[in-house]
């Protein structure tokens, strides 16, 4: 089973985006299709971006721990709120302090607003940004427009069978590039690789 890290990337007082990163949590182990754990932003408590990691003379624990966490997540979801159109600094601070743990990383977009949209006018900036760093973004949209009307608190949808239907798709192609990143790292047959 691969294993998927999820950034949960809002660090406001009384965030709803959180509630989307545990339902997928909760998705996707609870149909066995990866193995997951959720870094939190608000928890890790980043400073504001200084310099990039590889040149941080005395590096936190907290930064060590989260770029090991990316380095060896076989995938990445993504869960941003929408903040004046764009996503938010604690969620560019930590794409620009890792370098080489983005390069190829297969990683998924969620949005989140609580107006009607979704908050998809975040995803071209995004997506920008992570193809800048050569990370590997997964082509499929998961917007949820009115969290706090459609998760609770603990991330149970209102509308669990749309949900979870929206949700099959999206993880699909995230796991459909999970795979195809691990069948890379693997040696070719009769490649005088193997064995
Ligand atoms: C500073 C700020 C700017 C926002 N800008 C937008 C916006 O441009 N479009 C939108 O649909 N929602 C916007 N929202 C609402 C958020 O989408 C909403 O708070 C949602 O729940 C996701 O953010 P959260 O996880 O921090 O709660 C904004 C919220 C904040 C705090």
């Amino acid at each position: 089973m691969p294993h998927i890290a999820i950034i949960s990337s809002s660090v406001r007082t009384g965030r709803n985006s959180h509630r989307v990163a545990l339902y997928f949590k909760n998705y996707l182990e609870t149909n066995s299709l990866a193995t997951v754990e959720i870094l939190d932003l608000k928890e890790y408590n980043f400073p504001l971006f200084d310099e990039r990691l590889r040149f941080q003379k005395n590096p936190s624990a907290g930064m060590l721990d989260f770029a090991e966490k990316i380095r060896s997540a076989e995938g990445v979801l993504i869960v941003t709120p929408e903040y004046n159109g764009g996503y938010p600094a604690s969620l560019k601070n930590v794409i620009d302090f890792l370098y080489d743990e983005w390069h190829r990383k297969p990683v998924a977009i969620s949005t989140v607003s609580d107006g009607v949209f979704g908050g998809t006018q975040v995803i071209t900036s995004l997506q920008f940004s992570l193809w800048k760093i050569r990370a590997w973004t997964v082509p499929a949209m998961f917007p949820v427009p009115k969290a706090p009307e459609a998760f609770d608190e603990n991330g149970n949808p209102k509308d669990k069978a749309a949900t979870d239907k929206r949700a099959a798709n999206f993880i699909n192609e995230l796991l459909w590039c999970i795979e195809a990143g691990i069948r890379m790292k693997k040696p070719l047959l009769g490649s005088g690789e193997a064995g």
